[in-house]
């Protein structure tokens, strides 16, 4: 597994049954080459001592908040900081239920809350208590913060009974971390440009056309991008969205600022544009402020097509290029119509008749349109968590 080699991987073992497998996981990241640290949660020591984690993976075991904040070596946020990824097993339903509330009780969650790397999660219990639904929400809140869950698997569980639960494998924990290493390490070599939000078209100073888009989907596009290792670049027009420094933002306010901006950006590998560009401009703006008493003659024109002219550009076409398709009515053909006209790989359609998710909400329920007549839909949910799942098939049509 080469991808771990050299790799720093923080062990955060909580105290369920499962807990004496993660000897057995530390076994194979350290033949892998990675540098372990570990922090025991207070029950888990009744399980696994402190000693034998110690001796596998040749790394330090904290177990006690305060105790690390006494120790001038590493405070908890650069114990954080520290690692390359963090991997919480086993997870039992207290720990997730504690991490869903962003508690910071102990060593092991106030570590979590201030980390701003990938965390796997790797949950085993009883049958019951994974199917209550308060682990259920507790779950699907920290999908929303893209936590990466493993598991858990059907069978036979340490306390005897039988059903969803057991902890997954330690070798298939660690070729996920694997494998996810190895996707982030492609990306990191490869581009991608977004475009977001509204674009506005003024039609005097102080005066314009514009729509309801907040920009939200493209912000969490990009988001996702990131996190998955593309260099993003993010063109916007006019939200009050904040985003990270990783990403490249470049504002705009008209349609022909964003095209100039997509074209000083390419070439990329992949571009998603998810702007809602206004479809028209005004011909001539007037100078100044339009007065009541002045006759109006406001004529417009169609504005550059910025997805048609990427996608239909002979040498700097990105190999995938996604558009979105905001739709009232006729989802399906309007969708697959744009996915033809606008030379698109994949076509991202949302009905936005339903005035609850699509625009201007945090939520939303897209269907994926590809060239090969395939559709996939996506159902309702966080647009953090759709954009992740975006991602995920942009990873696997690039890799
Ligand atoms: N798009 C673009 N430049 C434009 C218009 C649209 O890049 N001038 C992109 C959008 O970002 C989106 C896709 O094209 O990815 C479809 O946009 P949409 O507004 O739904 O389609 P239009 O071509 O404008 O068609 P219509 O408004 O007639 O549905």
């Amino acid at each position: 597994m080469k991808n771990l080699k050299d790799k720093k991987i923080l062990m955060i073992i909580c105290g369920g049954i499962a807990a004496y497998k993660s000897l057995e996981t530390i076994r194979i990241l350290k033949k892998s080459g990675c540098e372990i640290k570990t922090i025991l949660t207070k029950s888990s020591k009744e399980f696994v001592t402190p000693l034998s984690i110690a001796s596998l993976s040749k790394g330090k075991v904290y177990d006690d908040l305060f105790s690390i904040e006494n120790e001038s070596e590493m405070d908890h946020i650069a114990l954080s900081r520290w690692a390359d990824v963090i991997l919480v097993e086993p997870a039992t339903a207290n720990t997730i239920s504690k991490l869903a509330k962003g508690s910071s009780e102990d060593l092991a969650s106030t570590v979590i809350l201030a980390s701003n790397k990938p965390i796997f999660l790797v949950p085993a219990m009883n049958v019951r208590m994974w199917q209550h639904p308060s682990t259920k929400e507790n779950l699907d809140i920290l999908k929303n913060y893209s936590y990466k869950i493993i598991g858990p698997e059907i069978g036979e569980m340490a306390c005897g009974e039988y059903g969803e639960g057991k902890m997954t494998e330690p070798v298939d924990i660690v070729n996920r971390i694997n494998d996810y290493l190895l996707t982030i390490n492609k990306n990191k070599k490869l581009k991608a440009l977004v475009t977001a939000g509204p674009t506005k078209e003024y039609i005097d100073p102080i005066r314009f056309i514009t729509n309801k888009s907040s920009g939200k989907q493209g912000y969490e596009l990009a988001k996702s991008l990131s996190r998955n290792g593309y260099q993003t670049t993010l063109i916007s027009g006019p939200t009050n969205l904040k985003i990270h420094d990783e990403i490249k933002l470049i504002k705009v306010e008209t349609t022909e600022q964003m095209f100039k901006e997509t074209q000083k950006n390419l070439p990329v590998d992949v571009a998603i544009f998810s702007a809602a560009v206004a479809d028209f401009k005004v011909v001539k703006k007037y100078d100044v402020k339009i007065k009541k008493r002045d006759e109006l003659n406001i004529k417009l024109e169609k504005n550059v097509d910025i997805l048609s002219y990427v996608s239909n550009h002979n040498s700097k076409r990105p190999k995938l290029v996604i558009g979105f398709a905001a739709e009232t009515n006729n989802l399906e053909d309007n969708a697959i119509e744009k996915l033809k006209n606008k030379n698109c790989d994949m076509i991202i359609a949302n009905d936005v008749s339903n005035k609850s998710i699509g625009f201007d909400s945090d939520f939303n329920e897209v269907t994926i349109f590809y060239k090969n007549n395939k559709q996939e839909k996506l159902f309702a949910k966080n647009k953090s968590l759709i954009s992740d799942e975006i991602v995920e098939k942009v990873n696997n049509q690039l890799n």
